[in-house]
C-alpha cells in the first residue's frame, strides 16, 4: 500500500516507542517523516534510520509542552511545503507504583503539562497549519488509564482522561473542515516508556488485559496509520480501543 504518497507526516514523540513504530510504517507507505522530540539524539537517531531505508526524513528538537517551541517547529513544516498527518504521541508517565497522598505537586503538575497541555498545543498549532488547506489528520495518544483510571497513576490518568476530553470536544468543532481529530487509548505496549517503570505497576496493568498479553508496536501502528488515512473519512472525536478486550467501550 501506498496511502501516504505525496502526504508529509509530523510525528511527536518518534524518537521512541508508539512514535517510532507509526514512524517507520507511514514512511513505509510513501509519506515524508518529521520527526519531533524533546530528546534531540533520539530524534537525529530515528530520522537517520528512517534515511538510511531511503525514506523521506528530518527531524526538529521540540518540547510539547512548550509553546514557542511547539509554533516554531509548525512555522518551520510551513515553510518546508506543510503537512497533513500529525500524530502526538510524546508523553511521559509521571508518578507511578505511588498512591496520590505521595504525589509532589511538581510532578503531577509536570505530567499534565506533557501529556495535555502538549496535546492542546499540537492540536492548535496543526489546526493553523491544516485549515487553509482543508484536509488534515491529527491523531492523539490517550491511554486506557484515562478511561478507567490505573491506581498508582493518578497523575497519568488525569492527563489522559483530559486528553480524551480535548479529542471529544475539538472532533466536534471541527467536524465540517475536512480535519478529523482522534485518539487512540492503549493497554500496555511494550517501549521503553513501560520498561521504566515500577514491576508491580506494568503487572497491574497487564493483568487486566484479558488477552493475557501486551499489545505490540506493529499493532498500534496499523490502526494509526488507517486512522491518519483518507480511509478514515467518518471518524472524529472518537477515542480509539486498543486494549486487548480491557475496555469494550
Ligand atoms: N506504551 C504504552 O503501554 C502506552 C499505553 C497507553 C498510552 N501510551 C501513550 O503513547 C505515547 C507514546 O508512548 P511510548 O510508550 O511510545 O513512550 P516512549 O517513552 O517509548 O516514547 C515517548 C517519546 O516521547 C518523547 N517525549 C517525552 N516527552 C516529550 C516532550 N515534552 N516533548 C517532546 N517529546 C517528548 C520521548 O523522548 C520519547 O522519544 C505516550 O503519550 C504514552 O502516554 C503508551
Amino acid at each position: 500500500m501506498n496511502r501516504f504518497a505525496n502526504q508529509t507526516a509530523v510525528i511527536t514523540g518518534g524518537g521512541n516507542g508508539i512514535g517510532f513504530a507509526v514512524a517507520q510504517k507511514l514512511a513505509g507507505e510513501g509519506a515524508k517523516i518529521w520527526i519531533l522530540d524533546w530528546d534531540a539524539s533520539l530524534a537525529r537517531k530515528a530520522a537517520e534510520s528512517l534515511r538510511a531505508k531511503k525514506y523521506n526524513a528530518d527531524y526538529i528538537s521540540v518540547d510539547v509542552s512548550k509553546e514557542a517551541d511547539v509554533k516554531a517547529a509548525f512555522d518551520r513544516i510551513k515553510n518546508d511545503g506543510g503537512c497533513s498527518v500529525v500524530l502526538n504521541s510524546a508523553g511521559i508517565v509521571g508518578p507511578n507504583g505511588i498512591k496520590t497522598a505521595e504525589v509532589e505537586l511538581e510532578a503531577f503538575e509536570k505530567t499534565c503539562q506533557v501529556n495535555l497541555t502538549g496535546s492542546f498545543l499540537i492540536i492548535k498549532y496543526a489546526l493553523h497549519l491544516m485549515l487553509p488547506q482543508k484536509y488534515g489528520r491529527i491523531l492523539l495518544m490517550a491511554s486506557i488509564a484515562g478511561k478507567e483510571g490505573n491506581a498508582g497513576m493518578s497523575s497519568y490518568s488525569a492527563s489522559k482522561a483530559g486528553v480524551i476530553g480535548l479529542v471529544k470536544s475539538v472532533g466536534k468543532e471541527y467536524a465540517e473542515s475536512g480535519i478529523t481529530i482522534n485518539a487512540i487509548a492503549p493497554a500496555t505496549i511494550m517501549t521503553p516508556m513501560v520498561e521504566k517503570m515500577e514491576s508491580d505497576q506494568i503487572k497491574y496493568m497487564t493483568d487486566k488485559i484479558p488477552m493475557k498479553r501486551c499489545g505490540q508496536l506493529e499493532e498500534i501502528a496499523n490502526l494509526a496509520a488507517w486512522i491518519v488515512s483518507k480511509e478514515s473519512s467518518f471518524n472524529t472525536g472518537f477515542t480509539f480501543d486498543m486494549t486487548g478486550g480491557r475496555a469494550v467501550y
